[in-house]
């Protein structure tokens, strides 16, 4: 039986698969170098399949999730899932292991900016809870030009 897991990444084993998905998935790819960076300076975890009949079946990675922390706050930088494998509730997965942990380290507060094209991850944030709490205006470039982002927070 194939279930997906969640857990910590680790920043050697972890990088090839990781930098692929960002490639590969992520419709604005941070290149090699900050995922790099990511898993050394931040909390990071994968989601992958785990097929719990054969000791000897390799795992495949289907997300990646990156967070910072600063005292009793945490920011959402990146959560990315493999494009084949949307809308199978692994992002959500994700996002509740951040916010499990985050509590768990005395974090009262999650923020996140977001596309304000992003329909999908918005309603993602939405259905945990998130509140949008305000807007840049022209924050991000696009292919056309530019576009705003919006701020979202969850007290937890
Ligand atoms: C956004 C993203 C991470 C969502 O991953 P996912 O694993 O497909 O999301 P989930 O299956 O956990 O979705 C949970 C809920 O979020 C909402 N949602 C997710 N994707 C959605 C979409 N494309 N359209 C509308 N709602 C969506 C739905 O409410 C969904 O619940 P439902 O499937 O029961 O309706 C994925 O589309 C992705 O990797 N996008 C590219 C990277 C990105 O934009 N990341 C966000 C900015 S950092």
């Amino acid at each position: 039986m194939i279930v997906p897991c969640v857990r910590p990444a680790c920043a050697d084993s972890d990088l090839p698969d990781i930098a692929r998905l960002d490639a590969s998935s992520n419709p604005h790819p941070w290149g090699e170098s900050l995922v790099i960076d990511a898993l050394k300076t931040r909390k990071n975890w994968l989601v992958e399949t785990a097929d719990k009949e054969s000791e000897t079946a390799e795992n495949q990675m289907l997300g990646w999730l990156t967070a910072s922390q600063w005292g009793d706050q945490s920011e959402l930088e990146l959560v990315v899932v493999s494009k084949a494998a949307r809308r199978q509730g692994l992002a959500k997965k994700l996002m509740n292991e951040w916010l499990d942990f985050a509590k768990q380290e005395g974090v009262t507060e999650c923020l996140l900016e977001v596309r304000e094209s992003n329909v999908g991850a918005i309603h993602l944030y939405e259905s945990l809870g998130f509140e949008l709490v305000g807007r840049r205006k022209n924050y991000y470039q696009t292919e056309q030009g530019r576009e705003s982002a919006y701020l979202f927070t969850l007290k937890i």
